[in-house]
């Protein structure tokens, strides 16, 4: 037994980083593209800073009681990194895209501080906002179950997981884990014509050995038929959004999160798919700011950046969390 958990820890590192580091080449390729675009990103961040700052915005709250304060300016300093290319980063063994409803609201039932996504998605290739991209998100709930995964602990980490299911060839796409066709917390909606998009979810709690995280996928190439099923095309850009440990912290001591107790958090400085959004020169953090200006225990705004190598799109990834 003692053997065999040893033997996890290395498989799981392998899961985890594995054949899927990112090869030097393409991590100075993604270097090379967020500098060239870093003044392209800036102007985008700002257009949209001045529109929500000149209050051209409905009451926005999943709570009507909170109200926007629309005059004050959202950040202090403009940023400008938040450039996110998603690259060869892991979808997860949650990867379940036939529950991902299109939709601009995929909180359905589930408790947690309201967290609206403000996503801007930048093509790479002209620095230029990238309207109709259809972008999809999935993350757990506040004590860290998955929709369609519900059957499975989210306090057991996954390798054990897997030994308890005897299965030794999982491959992310591949191997079905699924338990149910529960859809909370999965949507995906297309850009608009300046290339953003709003989505909103409530934030995220957390898993066994992963950090507080969103995933991301991006289509450039999708159809919505008559009938309303989506199809993709078989490219896209995967990532994986993270926030900062300060706000991490604050909403983590708040219902119902709190309630999750059976593990310890992990954080950003120790997990390893976080630490390779830096290495590979972008910055996975969302910009959160409180939604009633205030605090951000009353529900927050998330932006995020996120560019696409439109000349350079990756197959989907396999291997880790
Ligand atoms: C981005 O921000 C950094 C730090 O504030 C600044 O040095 C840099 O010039 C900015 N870049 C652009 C393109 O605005
Ligand atoms: C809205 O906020 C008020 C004030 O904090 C609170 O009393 C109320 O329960 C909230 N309603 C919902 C639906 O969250
Ligand atoms: C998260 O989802 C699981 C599985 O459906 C559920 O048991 C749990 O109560 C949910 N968490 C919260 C805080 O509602
Ligand atoms: C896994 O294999 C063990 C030993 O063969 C067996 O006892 C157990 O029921 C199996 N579990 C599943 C989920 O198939
Ligand atoms: C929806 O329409 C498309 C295109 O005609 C078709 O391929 C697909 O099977 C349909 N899906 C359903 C659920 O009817
Ligand atoms: C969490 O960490 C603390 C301090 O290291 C430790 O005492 C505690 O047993 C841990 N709890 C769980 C559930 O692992």
């Amino acid at each position: 037994m003692r053997l065999h958990t040893l033997g996890s820890i290395c498989l799981l590192a392998t899961l985890a980083l594995g054949h899927k580091a990112i090869s030097p080449g393409l991590a100075k390729r993604n270097a090379d593209l967020s500098g060239r675009c870093a003044s392209g990103v800036a102007q985008f961040n700002k257009r949209r800073y001045e529109r929500r700052s000149t209050a051209s915005l409905e009451p926005r709250s999943a709570n009507s009681t909170f109200q926007i304060v629309t005059e004050a300016p959202y950040y202090d300093v403009l940023q400008n990194d938040t450039c996110v290319l998603v690259p060869d980063v892991t979808a997860g063994p949650y990867y379940w895209p036939r529950s991902e409803t299109l939709r601009q609201d995929m909180t359905e039932d589930q408790p947690g501080v309201p967290l609206i996504l403000d996503v801007g998605v930048i093509d790479m290739a002209t620095c230029e906002p990238l309207p109709n991209a259809l972008v999809a998100f999935w993350h757990c709930n506040a004590t860290g179950s998955y929709a369609s995964f519900t059957g499975r602990d989210p306090n057991t980490p996954f390798v054990q997981l897997l030994e308890q299911l005897n299965i030794t060839d999982f491959e992310i796409g591949k191997t079905d884990l699924h338990t149910d066709d529960t859809t909370f917390l999965r949507g995906m909606w297309p850009t608009n014509d300046e290339g953003i998009l709003e989505m909103k979810t409530v934030f995220p709690g957390f898993y066994v050995e992963r950090t507080i995280h969103i995933h991301t996928q991006v289509f450039t190439d999708w159809v919505l038929h008559t009938n309303g099923t989506v199809k993709t095309g078989e490219t896209n850009s995967i990532g994986q959004l993270y926030f900062n440990e300060d706000v991490s912290g604050q909403l983590m001591a708040l219902e119902p999160y709190v309630g999750h107790t059976e593990i310890n958090r992990t954080t950003n400085d120790v997990d390893t798919i976080y630490s390779q959004g830096f290495e590979n020169g972008y910055n996975p953090v969302i910009d959160i700011v409180p939604l009633d200006g205030k605090d951000v225990r009353n529900g927050v705004i998330g932006y995020i950046t996120m560019g696409i190598d439109t000349e350079n799109i990756a197959p989907l990834s396999s291997g880790g969390m």
